[in-house]
Order: C-alpha cells, then sequence, then structure tokens
C-alpha cells in the first residue's frame, strides 16, 4: 500500500520556489516594453477638484502621460454582480468626474519610462480642491436602514431577567497589511487585456474589468500564481486595477503601477470600526435567556459593505430570545472589505467578552458557563449540526492548558511586578462552499497536471490540492503539478471565507476519481493490460500503479497503460456543487491565552496561546498548523496593536505605514500551540473538511482581552487595549 498523502506532514510543495525567489509575484512578472504607472491622491477627505495642473509633471523626463478626470475616457461600468463588490451603491469610477469621496482617493495617474520617474511626476501634479469637512468619524452620523433580526422578545426578555448585564464594545479600524503590496501589469493586444495581478479570485477580477470596460468576460486574462499575503484585500479589484488597465490603454504600452505602502491604507480596504452595544438576560445559574444587539459600523458614502457578524449572535449559545440590529454609517472613507474572520471576529470579541463579564459577575468558571449554554440545535434555523464538537475543544484545551491552575479571582496571581491571567474564548465560523471546477491531465509520463483558477495566498491552497489529487489518483505528490492563479482555468470562487479547500478541494478530488475510473475502464477493457477483465470495482491505485485490489502485483503503471494505448494523455473535468443544507455546518474553536500585564506600566505581554479546533478532516497538518499559528498573531494584532488612527479634521489616516501601524512583531509572538480535534464531517463536502483560515482568528482577541481582565481585574471594551487603558 502506498502512503496516504492527505493527513501527511507534507511541506509546502511550492516552499522552494518562495525561498529561492523563483515565485512570481504580481509586480514581477516581466512583461516587455512595460512603463510604470503612480497614482496621485486626493490630499482633501471630500469636496471637488477645481482645476488640475499637469504642466510640471509633464515637462519631467520620463514622463509619458497624465490622466485624470479632465482627459480620461468614459468608461462603461456595466453593473457586476457577480464580484465581492458591497451592495446597495456604486462603486469608485475612477477618473470620471471631479468628485473626491475620501482622502487619498486616486486623482490622476502619471505614466513614465521608469518607476522613479513616475513617482516623482506624481509628486508635481497639481491638484486644486474645493475642499469640505470629509465625516470619518463613526459617532454621531445618520445610518442607513438596518439590517435585523429576531426571535421571541428579546426586550422584554432582558427587563425580567434574574441578571441582566448591558455594555458597549468598541473596535478600531484594522487594515490588512500583507507584506506584498497590491500590484497589477495590464497589456492590452487589440481589444484583449491580460493583467497580471495580486487578487484572491483572478475570476472575480477577470469580470470586473470587464464590467468596467464594457468587455465580454473572456476577453480578459488574469493570471496571479502567488499572492504574498492579503488577508481579504484582495478579494476585489480596486480601482488601482482599473487604473493600470486604463493607463496601458491610454499610453499604448504595457503598463506596472505597484502601490505605496501608503497608498494600500488609502484604497484596498480595511475591517471596519464597531460600535457595539450588548444587553443580555441570564438566570442566576447562568443559563442565557435573551441578547439585544445593537451595532453599528462604518462603510463608505458610496458602497454599503456589509459583512457577517449577526450569525454568532444568533447561533454560538442556546437561548429563546434574541434580536439584533447593525446598522451601517456611510462616511468619508474608502469602502471596507473581509478582513481575517470579516464580522465574526468583532461578534465573537463582543460575546465571549460578555460571556466572561456574566461567568465573573455569577462566579461561575468560563468554560462551564458556556457549557451551560451549548445549543442541542442551530437555533437561527431549527438545522440539526452536521459536527460541533466545542465541548471536545473545551476539555482538551482545558487539560492542555492547564486552566485548573487559574484562579477564580482577577488579580490573584502576580510574577514579580506582572500580573497573570488565563482567558479563554469560543468561536465558530459557517462552512462555506460554492460551485467550483477543475481539470486533471494525466499524461504520457504518468505525471497528473491538475489545475483550477483559485489561488493561494499563503495557507498552502497548492499544497492541499496536490495531497487531494495524489490520493485519488494513486500517484507520489512528487508525479503531481497543481497550477492556480490563472482566469483561462477552471472556474473557482474566491479564495476566502475559509471555503477553498472544500470547494476547491472537491471539485480536485471529483476530477481525480474521474480520471482515475477511466484509466481503470481503459484498462479492464484493453486486452493486453493485466488488469483486463478485472471487474473495474475490484482495481485499486497506488504508487503510479493500477492494481487488483488483493493481489498488488498484478497491475501496470498509468505509463504502461498510455503508452500502450497509445494515448499521449487522459483529461477530465472535476467538479463540486454544493447541494441543498440539511444540516448546519460551522467550524469551531476554543482559544486560551496567558498574559502578563505590569501593573506599573500597563504592558500587556501574551505569553502562551492554545487554539483547539473542530474544523473537520485535516488535509495537511503542517499548513493547518502554520494557519492556526497566523490566526493567533492576527489575533494577537487585533488584540493589542492594530489601530488604524483617521484625523478626522481632514479625514486622513495618520498612521499609513508599518512603523506607525503596530502589528505584531516576534518578540509579540510567545508559545503558539494547536491542537486539531481527529475526525470528519461527512456532511460538510466530499472531503469531510469545513475550513480553518477564519475559525483560528475568531476567538482569539476575546481570549486575550479575557485573559487582561483576568490579570487585572480591569474590563477594557476597546480594541486594541492600550497601555493608556490599563493605567
Ligand atoms: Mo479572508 S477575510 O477569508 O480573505
Amino acid at each position: 500500500m502506498s502512503r496516504q498523502a492527505v493527513g501527511a506532514p507534507l511541506s509546502r510543495v511550492d516552499g522552494r520556489l518562495k525561498v529561492t525567489g523563483q515565485a512570481k509575484y504580481a509586480a514581477d512578472h516581466p512583461t516587455e516594453g512595460v512603463v510604470h504607472a503612480a497614482i496621485v491622491g486626493s490630499t482633501v477627505g471630500r469636496g471637488r477638484m477645481t482645476g488640475i495642473d499637469t504642466r510640471a509633471a509633464l515637462a519631467h523626463p520620463g514622463v509619458l502621460t497624465v490622466i485624470s478626470h479632465l482627459n480620461a475616457p468614459k468608461l462603461a461600468y456595466r453593473p457586476n454582480p457577480s464580484s465581492n463588490n458591497p451592495e446597495g451603491g456604486e462603486r469608485l469610477h475612477v477618473f470620471q468626474d471631479d468628485k473626491v469621496l475620501f482622502h487619498g482617493q486616486p486623482v490622476a495617474v502619471v505614466v513614465a519610462t521608469t518607476p522613479q520617474a513616475a513617482q516623482h511626476g506624481a509628486s508635481l501634479v497639481e491638484v486644486r480642491y474645493d475642499a469640505e469637512k470629509p465625516a470619518t468619524d463613526l459617532t454621531g452620523t445618520h445610518a442607513h436602514d438596518p439590517v435585523t433580526y429576531a426571535r421571541g422578545d428579546a426586550d422584554q426578555a432582558v427587563q425580567s431577567a434574574a441578571v441582566r448585564l448591558e455594555m458597549t464594545y468598541r473596535t478600531a479600524r484594522n487594515h490588512h497589511n500583507a507584506v506584498e503590496p497590491h500590484a497589477t501589469i495590464a497589456r492590452w493586444d487589440g481589444d484583449r487585456l491580460t493583467v497580471w495581478d495580486k487578487t484572491q479570485w483572478v475570476v472575480g477580477t477577470q469580470r470586473e474589468l470587464a464590467a468596467v470596460f464594457g468587455l465580454e468576460q473572456d476577453a480578459v486574462r488574469v493570471i496571479s500564481p502567488f499572492v504574498g499575503g492579503a488577508f481579504g484585500s484582495g478579494l476585489r479589484a480596486w480601482p488601482h486595477v482599473t487604473i493600470a488597465a486604463l493607463a496601458a490603454r491610454e499610453a499604448g504600452r504595457p503598463v506596472k503601477l505597484v502601490l505605496t505602502r501608503k497608498q494600500l491604507y488609502a484604497g484596498t480596504g480595511h475591517r471596519p470600526a464597531y460600535a457595539y452595544h450588548l444587553r443580555l438576560g441570564s438566570d442566576r445559574r447562568g443559563r442565557l435567556t435573551a441578547m439585544v444587539h445593537d451595532i453599528t459600523a462604518e462603510t463608505s458614502s458610496y458602497e454599503n459593505f456589509r459583512e457577517n457578524v449577526l450569525a454568532a449572535g444568533q447561533a454560538l449559545y442556546a437561548m429563546p430570545h434574541v434580536r439584533q440590529a447593525y446598522r451601517t454609517v456611510p462616511l468619508d472613507v474608502n469602502t471596507p472589505l473581509y478582513m481575517r474572520g470579516p464580522g465574526h471576529a468583532t461578534a465573537a470579541y463582543v460575546i465571549e467578552s460578555a460571556l466572561d463579564e456574566l461567568a465573573h459577575e455569577l462566579g461561575i468558571d468560563p468554560i462551564e458557563l458556556r457549557r451551560r449554554n451549548e445549543p442541542a440545535k442551530d437555533e437561527s434555523n431549527g438545522m440539526p449540526f452536521s459536527t460541533r464538537r466545542l465541548r471536545e475543544c473545551y476539555t482538551v484545551g482545558a487539560r492542555a492548558f492547564g486552566w485548573d491552575r487559574r484562579a477564580p479571582k482577577p488579580r490573584s496571581t502576580r510574577d514579580g511586578d506582572w500580573l497573570i491571567g488565563m482567558g479563554m474564548a469560543a468561536a465558530a465560523h459557517g462552512t462555506l462552499r460554492n460551485p467550483a471546477q477543475a481539470r486533471v491531465l494525466l499524461d504520457a509520463r504518468g505525471v497528473a497536471r491538475v489545475e483550477a483558477a483559485t489561488s493561494d495566498m499563503g495557507p498552502g491552497t497548492y499544497t492541499s490540492m496536490t495531497q487531494v489529487a495524489a490520493d485519488a489518483l494513486g500517484l507520489p505528490t512528487s508525479a503531481v503539478d497543481f497550477r492556480l492563479g490563472d482566469s483561462t482555468m477552471p472556474t473557482t470562487p474566491a479564495h476566502g471565507g475559509s471555503q477553498t479547500t472544500a470547494s476547491v478541494g472537491s471539485a480536485v478530488q471529483d476530477g481525480c476519481d474521474k480520471l482515475r475510473r477511466q484509466a481503470i475502464e481503459l484498462a479492464v477493457g484493453d486486452e493486453r493490460s493485466p488488469l483486463h477483465g478485472v471487474d473495474a470495482g475490484d482495481v485499486a491505485v497506488g504508487d503510479g500503479r493500477l492494481h487488483v485490489k488483493n493481489d498488488p502485483a498484478r497491475g501496470e503503471t498509468y505509463q504502461q497503460l498510455l503508452a500502450r494505448n497509445g494515448r499521449t494523455r487522459l483529461e477530465t473535468l472535476g467538479a463540486f456543487t454544493p447541494g441543498e443544507p440539511r444540516f448546519s455546518t460551522c467550524a469551531y474553536g476554543a482559544t486560551f491565552a496567558e498574559v502578563a500585564v505590569d501593573h506599573r506600566l500597563g504592558l500587556v505581554r501574551v505569553r502562551r496561546m492554545l487554539g483547539v479546533y473542530d474544523v473537520g478532516r485535516i488535509i495537511s497538518p503542517k499548513l493547518a498548523d502554520s494557519q492556526a499559528h497566523g490566526g493567533m498573531v492576527g489575533g494577537i494584532g487585533m488584540a493589542l496593536l492594530e489601530h488604524t488612527v483617521t484625523d478626522h479634521r481632514d479625514g486622513r489616516i495618520v498612521n499609513n505605514n508599518l512603523a506607525d501601524y503596530l502589528v505584531p512583531v516576534n518578540a509579540d509572538v510567545p508559545d503558539l500551540r494547536a491542537i486539531f480535534l481527529d475526525g470528519e464531517d461527512r456532511e460538510a463536502d466530499p472531503l469531510g473538511v469545513k475550513g480553518l483560515g477564519e475559525v483560528v482568528h475568531i476567538g482569539v482577541a476575546p481570549a486575550i482581552a479575557n485573559a487582561v481582565f483576568h490579570a487585572t481585574g480591569r474590563r477594557v471594551r476597546e480594541l486594541p487595549i492600550t497601555t493608556e487603558a490599563l493605567l
């Protein structure tokens, strides 16, 4: 028997390409005759442009052209429902009018023969404005109509509850800050457009460019084999992608556009800031009766961005009465976008902090309180759970973390000047699945090339898909060549929301299953095959061979089979279509954190963390582990460091650089550990996976916040938790 690839601790199959610099990111693709573009961003937060003086820029050596609303052609900007563009508004139409909707909005682009000339040219463009005061502050502004949810009579139930809590939590705006900046190279060949882009969804970018330029979808090709982190910022095509294509068309040359770090803050989305008011009621034993959620979040003035901030309040715990109202406030900012456990991370921070507050109020252990509120079914839709092993996550986690050493009383453990605390939080994330396809091509060498238009922003799509294909075809992983990131490949959903392994993986498996069956049919029907006449069901594959199940010596290799039959290849198209949901399927996790807080300085240090996850079957243990560590690191950032600061006088982001916007560095990242519960979810998808990219992030910030409370006795209801808040 050959070893199974799925479940084996394979290293990244693309690791060598990455560490030797051969992996090509968006800006790395060599393009004959390419010229360079630099964006001029608005220096006011709202208003109109009254004039643009491009003379100095155009006189600068190397500058070829300057494009703004004064000379740009009208673009089609067809509606694009098949994108990740937020609903209820219209996307930013670049260079189509004189309006300024947010600080840093692209108002012109300079094209030049070198990046330096383009950059310098951009600094020479003079834009005059009729500026107005922008609204960028979440407080005291009007909101869109709320999205609402209700079951029972939550207001009345909170009123009459034996125990009532009411509090407002706030979370800061966060920016994705991947290492690789967004970048686009655009090239026109007649009316056909080719784009190399940093994106989590080549098909989405293809559709958006087709809609913007009024082209057929297949007149646009988008290529993106490697993505240097994205965390959600690549889930839609931002205006700079259009600008690169527009500049290439106007300049008559291929154009490369790389955003500066500052421009990433202005133009590629962010986790919206929230104010989240929560009232809850419970009985004296900690059984929840009701929650009322009044949620306010920022969006832009021109699009209504909403995310899934309501699910946790409806289904994480059992309770008869829930009311929710989710209002978005249009502000003079760039439109937000999904970021690391979008919506869920915010809701979990609030609900899991509130549970911790209730546990403290009632003198009940936080884990015990959660156990008392475990639902028997999904109370948001009445469905049974396919798998929900949160109780096991608590048990395994408490044991591995040493939860029994936690003194119940806050501020009771010290280590010199440091106050020590332990906290925990639960997390859930609905398993997203969408239709996907994958092509499988087995050649005469017995090497399988598998292709799907998906992405790998870091979690390891190349590796996990290689493992799935290897097992289904009975090949060693070295004989599988998985390719992704090209819109000419079979269509897949966006690489986000933890859906890639479930959706694309199931399509890959289907394609490989079909190909294996094709090969077996060919063999058993071939008089010259050692497998001739064997029942197809009795043929297995392994180590690159087809053989009789209980007589492994009787068989042949794929190469032999193809050569003898004069075939250069076998080819199939795999597909996955999710069925009607009959179960509530979510990934679950319990996160534990130990922190130390310097009682004189208010400094918080995370000492160690543990995550225990119920995410179905693990395809790639090394990468799952790595993903969990990444989720914890992101959560440390959200809890303690990350905060986009806006100057509300002019709408400028003041810390738009990696010196002032704090992300965790090695010194902030302690001993991290992840445990994945063994098992699979047979209802989730053919692979039995539930997705894990989001859930590993979701419970982290509240676990840390609860540990800070346990260490200090101080409840900080605002993220990030700063030194100032603890003094
Ligand atoms: Mo993500 S926020 O699933 O890219």
